[in-house]
């Protein structure tokens, strides 16, 4: 169960994201990264931000802590940023926080290799829930205390953005899963229309294609949630209510 908390003080914007996200304190005295309801396409990146979030949760996977944040238009007064006046202003209510993570860099493919089992559990997640906004431009992946975490999947589950035809479009293959930061083409005639220097930045993530990458994530997930967070994971979804 998600806890809810309710933000005391804006402490800064946070300008690299587009969504202008900002770092709020909130009455339990803790640090989050608020996502505003008011900002872009509106309530349905939140959804997408809750349910990817704890669905890479329950899979094992490393995410900060989700919680509801309550936000009450006062905080607005002391913010002399007209913009970011109008955004609490339109986001009044509850919205979504992640756990600030202190001293956390973005994931740089260069300089970081990751576990390929993860890198492959990660590429398989995102075309689950089809996120397309794990690049080399914004990986959308943080390193604090040399472990990765996964942030922002406010664009994923897309689909929800136009229900046409869910159904028959559940069947379509995910196309933008070739620009995952973690997805290594190798020798695949795909890999042709990428520029070398994309191509090395790349880690390994132990797929050849989007098929075996699908497979290998697969297993690599299975193994991931039996091995090591099937407990935790179970527990946290019984104890939901
Ligand atoms: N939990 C977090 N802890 C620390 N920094 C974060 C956290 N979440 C996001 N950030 C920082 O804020 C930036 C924007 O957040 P993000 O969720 O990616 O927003 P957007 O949807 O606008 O891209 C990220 O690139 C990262 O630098
Ligand atoms: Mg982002």
């Amino acid at each position: 169960m998600l806890r809810t908390v309710a933000a005391s003080r804006y402490v800064t914007p946070l300008r690299e994201g587009g969504s202008l996200p900002a770092i709020v304190e909130a009455d339990d005295d803790g640090m989050y990264v608020l996502k505003f309801k008011g900002a872009g396409q509106g309530a349905k990146v939140l959804v997408a931000e809750l349910i990817a979030g704890e669905l890479a949760r329950a899979l094992g996977l490393p995410v900060p802590e989700l919680v509801f944040i309550e936000l009450d238009i006062d905080l607005a007064r002391t913010e002399p940023d007209p913009e970011i006046q109008q955004l609490i202003r339109e986001s009044a209510g509850l919205n979504i926080g992640l756990d600030y993570l202190p001293g956390s860099m973005m994931f740089d493919p260069i300089a970081t290799q990751l576990d390929e089992e993860l890198a492959s559990a990660i590429v398989w997640f995102d075309a689950l829930v089809t996120n397309v906004d794990r690049t080399v431009r914004n990986t959308n992946l943080l390193m604090w205390h040399g472990q990765v975490q996964l942030i922002d999947h406010g664009a994923a589950l897309y689909f929800h953005h136009s229900w046409s035809d869910p159904l028959a479009r559940a069947h379509d293959r995910f196309a933008p899963i070739k620009d995952h930061v973690l997805l290594k083409l190798g020798e695949s005639d795909r890999a042709g229309s990428m520029s070398d220097s994309r191509r090395s930045s790349r880690p390994s993530a132990s797929a050849k294609s989007c098929r075996s990458c699908r497979m290998h994530g697969l297993r690599a997930i299975r193994r991931l949630v039996r091995r090591r967070r099937i407990a935790r994971s179970i527990e946290s979804i019984c104890c939901a209510g």
